[in-house]
């Protein structure tokens, strides 16, 4: 992320009037083609949505309507980063308090990342988003350089991969540190979880 990104500056989001209120996944999708052109930007967000629906589920044992947040919060995180790179997070977050969606939904995006968007997170949902954000984006970028992409990838490439400073450099070894810190799960299993859940994601 550039250091261009402003702080929002406030730390409430939403209507607590709005608990549970979601949109269809289709209509999440039809945001993204309308905002987003990048296939590359769209399919970290596609990648991010199910490693959080699938978390959600195996490790949290959401129910549907909590595993549709999860993943929604993973598709939408980064929708107005193409448009309005300035406001990145302030204009999605807006929309959708503009659409009375679930106030958990917005803060998760509005906490995902706390260095850039000056909030911090505090629901489980808000760490995940944190945490699989840049590890998401470090492990594919690790797959394009594979003659065999995903397959036969292991965890301990991955963590050699980190230690290697000059490979994707952009990634920000430090908010990867800090958003583990934040949770009680060994980065060696979420690196495992993400390969598996992100790898069949088109
Ligand atoms: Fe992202």
């Amino acid at each position: 992320m550039s250091t261009s990104i402003h702080s929002l500056g406030r730390n409430n989001f939403g209507d607590a009037g709005n608990a549970g209120r979601l949109m269809p996944i289709e209509d999440a999708q039809a945001l993204l083609q309308e905002w987003v052109t990048n296939d590359r930007l769209r399919l970290h967000m596609r990648q991010v949505a199910a490693v959080m629906r699938a978390w959600s589920r195996e490790k949290e044992g959401a129910d549907e309507n909590t595993q549709l947040k999860w993943e929604l919060a993973g598709l939408l995180h980064d929708a107005d980063w193409e448009k309005y790179p300035d406001q990145h997070c302030r204009i999605i977050i807006e929309k959708l308090e503009e659409m009375n969606l679930d106030p958990e939904l917005i803060r998760c995006i509005a906490s995902h990342g706390p260095k850039y968007f000056g909030v911090e997170p505090a629901s489980k949902m808000d760490k995940m988003i944190y945490v699989f954000d840049e590890l998401s984006g470090f492990i594919h970028a690790a797959a394009l350089i594979r003659p065999t992409g995903y397959e036969g990838m292991d965890v301990k490439s991955i963590l050699k991969k980190l230690k290697t400073v000059s490979f994707a450099a952009q990634v920000s070894r430090e908010d990867i540190t800090d958003a583990l810190s934040r949770i009680n799960h060994p980065l060696e299993e979420i690196i495992l979880f993400i390969i598996e859940k992100q790898k069949n994601v088109r």
